[in-house]
């Protein structure tokens, strides 16, 4: 019997900042669950990083250790393929193409770059603009079928498959059309001070945001300290109660159960119960894996001998596409 090709998966994160509980539960542990049914590409997003000023040093560190956590979190790369962006030259390549297949004021009217230029108005430069361009480009390259990610990155992946569609109607089928993956619960974890945004790794205050490096005792204080309501009832309503309703989507990953279970688990306790048990399945969960990233963080050589290897992967992949689209649009071929 002919085995069936495994469809194609790709995500990546920046390696920027802390990441957070969110970068964990909308993105990550998704990797990890998915990565036996289908072929995986994990890539970490530095040339995406530089779009916002970077120290050199905290950079390379936080690349080595963004790989660690991928392996702490259990994504294996001998099943996938786990390398660094600025690794496989073949992203700014097809950046560079794409970005003659992409108008201005699409990129202008992005959320996300209209948020990071208010946010950085001294530094709006020309890559926080194309940073969609280049996440199409690493989107495309590997063919991919689909794109497990948090809500946040809904619109970039919306824009990948326009620049993918508007390639293929130009010129004949070149790129597959990817589709964003979203989970179920956590797709978008809110911040614990404030529920009606985002939990984000640069989050002006260091209390609403979990960090994946918090320990126990940090964790719980952030959980203590989250914005609930006055209801007094632990119950899932994203409109009415954001503040519970995010603390019930941080347990059911952190836990495995259900939101209904979780709600029964709850019925008739207090805030103060609650809050205190949601803290406590996070810094469970964190611990070993803290632990496991440590190690393997003071391992360079095997950390290297995985990235080697993932870029050699990586690439081999991203040259057909780029070989494909170059013969293409008629760049002329020795
Ligand atoms: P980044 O590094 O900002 O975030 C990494 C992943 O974490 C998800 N995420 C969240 N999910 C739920 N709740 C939250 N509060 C939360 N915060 C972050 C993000 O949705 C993302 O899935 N541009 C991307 C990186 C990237 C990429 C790509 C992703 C570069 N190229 C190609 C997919 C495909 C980013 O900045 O993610």
């Amino acid at each position: 019997m002919v085995e069936e090709a495994k469809k194609i998966l790709y995500s990546a994160v920046q390696p920027t900042n802390n990441l957070t509980i969110g970068n964990y539960v909308g993105a990550i542990r998704n990797f990890v669950a998915l990565q036996n049914d289908y072929d995986c590409f994990f890539a970490i997003a530095n040339m995406h990083a530089i779009t916002v000023r970077q120290n050199p040093a905290e950079l390379r560190q936080r690349t080595l250790s963004l790989l660690a956590l991928y392996l702490a979190c259990g994504i294996n790369p001998e099943k996938c393929v786990i390398y660094v962006q600025s690794h496989v030259p073949a992203h700014a390549e097809l950046c560079w193409t794409l970005n003659t297949f992409t108008y201005v004021g699409e990129m202008e009217r992005m959320t996300q770059f209209k948020d990071k230029s208010a946010r950085h108005a001294d530094n709006i430069n020309m890559g926080l603009m194309d940073y969609p361009v280049l996440m199409a480009a690493d989107i495309l390259l590997y063919q991919t079928d689909y794109v497990p990610v948090g809500l946040d990155q809904r619109q970039h992946v919306e824009i990948a498959r326009d620049i993918a569609q508007r390639f293929n109607n130009v010129y004949s089928p070149t790129f597959k059309v990817p589709e964003a993956m979203f989970m179920k619960v956590g797709a978008k974890i809110n911040d614990l001070l404030d529920p009606s945004k985002k939990m984000s790794k640069s989050s002006e205050n260091v209390n609403g945001s979990v960090f994946l490096s918090d320990d126990k005792d940090t964790v719980i204080r952030k959980f203590k300290r989250a914005v609930t309501d006055s209801e007094a009832c632990i119950r899932y309503d994203s409109e009415n109660k954001r503040g519970v309703s995010n603390l019930l989507s941080v347990y059911s990953a952190f836990t495995g159960k259900s939101l209904e279970e979780a709600e029964r688990e709850f019925a008739g306790k207090g805030y103060g119960d609650f809050k205190l048990a949601v803290g406590e399945a996070v810094a469970e969960k964190l611990a070993p894996i803290q632990k496991k990233q440590a190690e393997l963080f003071a391992d360079k050589e095997y950390l290297n001998a995985v990235l080697r290897s993932g870029a050699e992967r990586a690439a081999k992949a991203a040259n057909r596409t780029l070989a494909k689209v170059y013969k293409k649009i008629g760049f002329y071929q020795i």
